[in-house]
């Protein structure tokens, strides 16, 4: 199957009436799509959202999807954990997933009963990429008796072998929540360098990254406050290096990030983080002035209006688990939402 050149559409022109079903999500995404780009994406906008009551499916979708998606197709928006729980509570037969891989395969692992599809298999992520069930099983041989505190962004196999998940906005109280002196965390070693920082519990650590927020630097956040003055507000999500969180006027999941835009209003922003992040917030915030660094996540961009639509079509890419390693991945994550979302800010 080519990913690349999806099938065209019998009704994928831009016709009055598609404007006409289309036209309070145009109005809203105006500050951010040019409207000369407006009859490309309208007619996916309407065939999505027609194939999706259709099939009784919903579209979950991640704050770095594009604003087409975000605010064109998407019923649910948000952080992989409140993606986590909308996927457990929907009463749709199908879920796609648009976001990345490891995001449909929790999807996945907590309605197994479901139809997970995700657009493109190859939305990976570099820090899923970076260990294996192999490496957690060799890990409790070195340090008998620590328990695995494993960030979403992991997959299935991998949720399998650990005691408990989290995501960015409820590390410190996932590890805070068993009770030890001590805890192995993975696979990020920033965001466990960051919960090390809030907690007195010791981070036994593993050397992934997330390969965009790697790329941000002190010297980087430094040259914006320089050239911004005063008042502009520098928020940072905790896959950052160090040098990056200690720069930033605020540390939280992407979720958080959004929430204390809507409540502090600041003048002017600075969100260090993947770059369409800035573009889904700015639409409902037109007071708070976006300074945007455009890191861009190479995987989350893999996810595509027209990909969407054939997802729908042809039912694909369907997200499979093997069902042993699904149950046991199953009590990772739901011991995390027992948790729920507790960010150290
Ligand atoms: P959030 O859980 O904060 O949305 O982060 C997910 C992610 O992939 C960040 O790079
Ligand atoms: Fe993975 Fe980073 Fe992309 Fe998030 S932004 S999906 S952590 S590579």
């Amino acid at each position: 199957m080519n990913l690349e050149t999806p099938r065209p559409y019998a009704s994928l022109d831009f016709t009055p009436e598609v404007a006409r079903m289309t036209a309070a999500i145009h109005e809203k995404v105006r500050p951010v799509i040019p409207d000369l780009e407006w009859p490309v994406h309208a007619p996916y906008i309407a065939a999505i959202n027609e194939l999706k009551r259709q099939k009784n499916a919903v579209v979950l979708a991640h704050n770095y999807q594009t604003p087409e998606i975000f605010h064109g197709v998407a019923d649910f928006v948000g952080d992989s954990l409140a993606l986590a729980q909308q996927g457990a509570k929907t009463g749709a037969d199908v879920i796609v997933l648009a976001g990345v891989h490891f995001m449909a395969e929790t999807a996945k692992i907590l309605s197994p009963e479901k139809t997970v599809l995700i657009p493109d298999p190859l939305a990976g992520c570099s820090l899923a990429a970076s260990i294996t069930a192999d490496d957690i099983r060799l890990l409790r041989q070195r340090y008998p008796g620590v328990p695995v505190v494993t960030y979403v962004n992991t997959s299935a196999a991998v949720k399998a072998e650990s005691d408990i998940c989290c995501t960015s906005a409820n590390a410190v109280a996932v590890v805070e929540s068993l009770g030890v002196d001590r805890v192995i965390f993975l696979p990020d070693e920033f965001l466990g360098k960051y919960v090390a920082s809030q907690t007195d519990v010791q981070i036994i650590l593993w050397k992934g990254h997330c390969e965009v927020h790697e790329r941000f630097t002190g010297k980087e956040l430094r040259s914006y406050r320089q050239a911004q003055g005063d008042g502009v507000e520098i928020l940072a999500h905790p896959e950052c290096p160090p040098d990056v969180l200690a720069e930033a006027d605020f540390v939280g999941s992407t979720a958080a990030m959004i929430r204390h835009v809507g409540e502090a209003r600041p003048r002017r922003v600075v969100m260090v983080t993947e770059c369409s992040m800035s573009d889904n917030v700015a639409v409902e915030y037109p007071d708070v002035e976006f300074i945007r660094p455009c890191n861009l996540c190479p995987h989350m961009k893999r996810i595509t209006l027209p990909k969407i639509l054939r997802s729908l079509q042809t039912m694909e890419t369907r997200v499979e688990v093997d069902p042993e390693v699904g149950r046991r991945a199953r009590v990772a994550v739901e011991r995390m939402l027992a948790v729920g979302r507790r960010e150290a800010q």
